[in-house]
């Protein structure tokens, strides 16, 4: 394979050429695309045609799989490693979750090993006079790190936010037993990558209910001034979708956001997979 890695020219994000998931990967072109994973946050594979097995296959490479608590609900018939997220229905029934990701947020922070990355496949993609519609917004928290002043930096290391799975509003709700399974966690405000070291923001205004030590004006001040921050337009990759990408952010560098600026009938479907995750530290 002729691979090449191209970036996006924005604060985070590359596109990897030259790479067909359905063939086999050696080592070294995995170990490649890996570590364009991990610089670069957002990578993304154009013009892809891989099966479900070959998707879950693919995450396995990075690990374990993490298996997300709407799964059961939404996963792909046989293959419960996928959910399928999308706004089609069938015979009157959703296929798959609904303005999934409306707001910005990194996938599953309410639980206590976050996943490391998600993978989403685009298999239809909406459009509106041959213009692509319904793409999705990634900022990059580590960026936004680095640009904060260091007194600020030294006032917020060491800080832990409690994380609270019922904070968010979503689109459909949790069932009692998705909100037992996920009591409220607390994770540093600043993360450092496993496996780069780099520091990051992590707090998110719709999940972050509280930060230890700060009364709860002071703490709702500090976590909506620092989500803003993260999602100013300069740490910010905006991905327009086409069927046939295969994308993978990293959720502890990275926030996003789904743009839901369409409707039925103009149809998204994705297939996505979460890998597993370590204890934010
Ligand atoms: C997700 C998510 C965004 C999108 O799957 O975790 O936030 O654009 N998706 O579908
Ligand atoms: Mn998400």
């Amino acid at each position: 394979m002729n691979l090449e890695i191209v970036p996006t020219g924005a604060a985070l994000g590359a596109e990897i050429r030259g790479v067909d998931l359905a063939q086999p990967i050696d080592e070294a072109t995995f170990a490649t695309i890996e570590r364009a994973y991990d610089e670069h946050g957002v990578i993304f594979f154009r013009d892809q045609r891989i099966t479900a097995e070959q998707h879950v296959a693919f995450t396995r490479r990075f690990g374990e799989i993490a298996y997300n608590i709407f799964g059961q609900r939404w996963s792909v018939p046989g293959c419960p490693e996928i959910v399928v997220v999308s706004n089609i229905t069938d015979d009157g029934k959703p296929i798959g979750i609904r303005r999934a990701g409306e707001y910005w947020h990194s996938d599953m922070c309410y639980t206590a090993r976050p996943p490391r990355g998600t993978i989403l496949y685009a298999i239809e993609t909406p459009e509106l006079l041959g213009l692509p519609l319904g793409d999705t917004e990634f900022a990059s928290a580590a960026a936004a790190w680095d640009a904060l002043p260091e007194s600020l930096q030294q006032r917020l290391l060491g800080r832990r936010a409690v994380f609270d799975f019922t904070a968010r509003k979503r689109a459909f709700p949790p069932k009692p037993e998705e909100i037992l399974v996920n009591p409220p966690v607390r994770h540093p405000i600043v993360r450092t990558h496993p496996r780069t070291g780099r520091k990051c923001l992590y707090v998110m205004r719709d999940d972050c209910a509280a930060i230890e030590g700060l009364d709860a004006e002071e703490a709702e001040a500090l976590i909506a001034a620092l989500a803003d921050h993260i999602v100013k337009p300069q740490f910010i990759y905006r991905h327009r979708w086409r069927p046939g990408d295969l994308l993978m952010w990293d959720n502890c560098t990275v926030q996003h956001r789904a743009i839901q600026d369409y409707d039925l009938p103009q149809r998204r479907k994705m297939h996505r997979t979460t890998m597993g995750g370590s204890v934010p530290v």
